[in-house]
């Protein structure tokens, strides 16, 4: 058992049960209807608060400082559980849901590919890909732009995983499949279902067919790598790297996994992230106004970035890290005991499934004030890492921090460069406005802005 030097003084059951809990349902109607607002009201109930996801009980952690010990301190006590266990159905066993003991592994198999040189390579094909989509943009139109931004960033993580030309056949079988998957598997995380996929039936649904067509087209991607016959650039990283870590090279079928892991973790992401900081940017010209000036001075968009060119853009990196922030991706994560373990002073069993939503953290205003309004200024006073353990985690921290990072803050600043400098982007005032939806990545729905080219001298003009 992991313990801390005081006697833990409270049982699971001696702590508080957030209110609404309904026979059957429990709470899933609250996390489903109006989840933020469910959540962030929990942190003035208690540190940890009971909740049922329908018939399942679970923990919700509110407090940064028991988020922190729970994927750090004491990280090894717990394993990423229920939510993860789901995404195998379709995922098989790459990194986003390999097992405690087993994870390592899969970290020392993809992290060369996620090395700063590597980063810079891919750095070219996120260039022409967003500088390609841009261009076709019409002036005067209104476009979906988070749909733009969904099929770009997946065109960039098929493009730098598997090669410069990928058979349409098989992309298309990915851009179809993905979103079913993720779906199916965000839907598993609130409600019951988990019981219903060991049976017959289930796997004829669309959720189950999902995996096997995404497997289908991935191992064909990782085949055609193998065989040499294209210049994947990421899996022949990933495929070199199991050479040198094991004893012998890792199956196709591994391969495959943790090609389908990296699609899925990168897929939506960056997107989601792009859409809500396009929109926030749109609304608000003074930080429009001071991007376009930096970005302007400091970066030649005829280039594809290079990791070195970031130190010259601090307050696009500010930017980002409040887009970050006030529209959490990853907003609703889990983990399960893997041992009995003490947070604060409470002894959580093995077994027990524990919540925690890193946007509810990211609008906790003891640490952001004002913490509903977009404000990149506030990064320049405090910077993330003068913040409270556990206050700041957009890419969460410990073992499971998200291993794209670098890879996901080039490619948004890439994108970013391709758009802003080219194209003033507004939402019409008489048409239906954005809002945000909570799937397995929080994302806006409704995203259509008129596009117009930028001219030189009316930068941040209305
Ligand atoms: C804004 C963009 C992104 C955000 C906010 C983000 C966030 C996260 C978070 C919160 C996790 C941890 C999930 C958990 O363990 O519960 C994670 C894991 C992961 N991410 Fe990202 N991610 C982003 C982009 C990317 C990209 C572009 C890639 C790959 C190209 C990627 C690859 C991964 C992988 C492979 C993991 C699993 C790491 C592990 O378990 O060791 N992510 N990400």
């Amino acid at each position: 058992m992991n313990t801390d030097r005081e006697t833990p003084a409270l049982s699971v059951a001696e702590l508080p049960t957030a209110p609404g809990r309904l026979p059957l349902l429990g709470h899933s109607p609250q996390l489903v209807r109006s989840p933020m607002k469910f959540l962030e009201s929990l942190a003035s109930i208690a540190p940890l608060v009971r909740v049922s996801l329908g018939h399942r009980p679970a923990l919700v952690v509110t407090d940064p400082a028991l988020v922190h010990d729970v994927l750090v301190r004491k990280g090894t006590s717990f394993e990423k559980g229920e939510q993860f266990e789901n995404a195998r159905v379709v995922l098989g066993n790459g990194i986003l849901v390999a097992g405690r003991k087993d994870h390592l592994k899969h970290r020392r198999i993809l992290q060369p590919a996620f090395q700063t040189g590597a980063i810079d390579s891919y750095g070219v094909l996120m260039h022409r890909e967003a500088t390609h989509s841009v261009a076709g943009w019409t002036p005067g139109e209104t476009r979906n732009i988070q749909q733009d931004l969904d099929e770009l960033s997946l065109r960039i993580a098929m493009t730098t995983l598997f090669s410069g030309n990928l058979p349409q056949a098989v992309a298309s079988e990915v851009r179809t499949w993905l979103p079913v998957a993720l779906k199916g598997v965000a839907l598993r995380a609130v409600l019951p279902l988990r019981r219903w996929d060991g049976t017959r039936l289930a796997t004829t649904t669309r959720f189950h067919r999902s995996g096997e067509h995404l497997r289908n087209a991935v191992e064909e991607l990782v085949k055609a790598a193998e065989a040499g016959s294209s210049n994947a650039d990421m899996m022949n990283r990933i495929l070199d790297a199991t050479a040198a870590q094991t004893e012998g090279h890792i199956s196709q079928a591994q391969a495959r996994d943790e090609a389908l892991s990296v699609l899925v973790a990168a897929y939506e992401t960056t997107a989601s992230t792009l859409g809500s900081l396009l929109l926030e940017v749109s609304r608000n010209p003074r930080v429009e106004q001071r991007l376009l000036r930096e970005l302007t001075e400091n970066i030649d968009p005829s280039h594809p970035v290079r990791t070195s060119d970031l130190r010259r853009v601090p307050y696009t990196l500010a930017v980002v890290q409040e887009a970050l922030r006030l529209h959490t991706p990853g907003w609703f994560l889990m983990r399960r005991a893997a041992t009995d373990v003490v947070l604060g002073r409470t002894l959580i069993p093995k077994g027990t499934e524990v919540i925690f939503s890193p946007q509810a953290l990211h609008h906790a205003p003891s640490v952001f004030p004002d913490p509903h309004s977009f404000n990149p200024d506030r990064w320049e006073d405090t910077p993330a890492k003068s913040l409270p353990p556990g206050s700041y985690l957009p890419f969460l921290e410990g073992r499971h921090q998200c291993i794209g990072n670098h890879y996901a803050l080039h490619e948004m600043v890439t994108i970013l460069i391709a758009v802003h400098l080219r194209w003033k982007l507004r939402v019409p005032a008489s048409g239906p406005q954005p809002r945000h939806v909570f799937r397995t990545v929080m994302r806006l729905n409704g995203l259509h802005m008129a596009v117009t080219p930028r001219r030189t001298g009316n930068e941040g003009e209305d």
